[in-house]
């Protein structure tokens, strides 16, 4: 009889730790349901895993429900189908309003909509000018050609007969990247003040004719001020052929001038000095603002400077093998903010490099 008893006792504590742990259970999982929240179709599909699947919550807590003792089944039966049915609701609830939004997205994007349009740049201006010299050169058989912007010093000055510490190289300061200590020496390497080095490159790897232009980025270390800058655009010419003679040089630059500022330009040629041409010369044009009459844009004189030529220094044709005595040539060279400045009055310099589209959309139609 004691012992009866006894196992009753312990039977009810049983049924009590079960019901206890079916009670804390059905509690957190009714605290779950009310924070149950899917933003996509995979968050739903977790949330599905989680509390609808066999081995998810509620598949547990049927598990633990069926354990139970009859009595305490008709005590939570009701609770268990009606957290049951919450759940079910609930995730329904989330799958018709993430239908329903994508349905929505849908709806919104019109795939007939015409798109946005895209903004087309324009060409900067020192590309156009550059391209128009280019162009006008190659009406007349040059060839363009290109070359590095660090190069040696062989290329840039000793090649061009630049005499190691001639005054003529403190017009073309520059930067160096390896220097030894002491006079410069052709194997120095430096950023090209000019492009005349790509002219020495071209004459020591093909032998006349040459007729070729060089266009490109060169770099100078002047201090003018600290917003100066230390680079600007070339196009130099090279010419070298049997016979080429100074009214070559001449005939082919008045017919650039005509080309680039008008019919009614005029040249002049004036007596210069350059290491690498002999004789040498700076030609202006004529003053397309006062028609050559003198005003404050050419100081008064009629003319404006351009660019820099003359004709080979034999000793520049024979360092880079090709026969003095044979072939003879021009070379020109000009700067292209120069040209750029001339033609469309540009008037401050630091505008082609500022990137300002109020400045740069002007050449659009150019
Ligand atoms: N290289 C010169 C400079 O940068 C410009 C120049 C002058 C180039 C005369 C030439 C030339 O080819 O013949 O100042």
């Amino acid at each position: 009889m004691y012992l009866c008893t006894q196992i009753r006792i312990l039977y009810k504590i049983l049924i009590n730790i079960v019901s206890m742990n079916i009670k804390d259970r059905v509690e957190s999982l009714q605290a779950q349901v009310e924070k149950m929240n899917a933003a996509n179709q995979q968050e739903l599909e977790t949330l599905r895993l989680k509390f609808m699947s066999k081995k998810g919550e509620m598949g547990e807590l049927m598990d633990e429900f069926k354990a139970l003792p009859k009595e305490e089944k008709a005590q939570w039966g009701q609770t268990v189908n009606a957290l049951r049915q919450t759940i079910e609701a609930r995730f329904n609830d989330l799958k018709t309003q993430l239908a329903e939004k994508n349905e929505a997205v849908q709806e919104k994007t019109d795939l007939t909509r015409t798109p946005d349009s895209v903004e087309m740049g324009s060409r900067h201006p020192l590309s156009l000018v550059r391209e128009e010299i280019v162009d006008i050169f190659s009406r007349i058989g040059f060839t363009v050609a290109d070359g590095p912007e660090v190069e040696d010093d062989r290329h840039v000055f000793s090649l061009l007969n630049f005499a190691p510490e001639h005054p003529a190289r403190d017009m073309q300061d520059t930067f160096f990247i390896e220097k030894e200590e002491g006079v410069q020496k052709p194997t120095d390497i430096l950023l090209r003040t000019h492009t005349s080095s790509v002219q020495t490159r071209i004459m020591l790897s093909q032998q006349p004719p040459i007729r070729v232009l060089c266009p490109g980025r060169v770099y100078r270390n002047e201090a003018i001020s600290a917003r100066a800058h230390c680079f600007f655009h070339q196009v130099e010419g090279l010419y070298i052929d049997k016979n080429v003679s100074f009214a070559d040089l001449r005939q082919t630059l008045l017919y650039f001038a005509k080309e680039m500022f008008g019919a009614d330009t005029k040249i002049r040629l004036r007596p210069s000095y350059f290491p690498f041409t002999e004789p040498s010369a700076e030609m202006d044009i004529s003053c397309d603002l006062c028609g050559g009459k003198g005003c404050a844009f050419c100081k008064g004189t009629g003319w404006v400077e351009i660019l820099g030529c003359g004709m080979v220094d034999p000793n520049v044709l024979e360092a880079c093998g090709i026969d003095s005595k044979v072939y003879s040539g021009y070379a020109f060279g000009m700067g292209v903010e120069r040209i750029t400045n001339l033609k469309y009055r540009v008037k401050d310099l630091r505008l082609f490099s500022e990137n300002d589209v109020r400045f740069l959309s002007q050449f659009e139609s150019c």
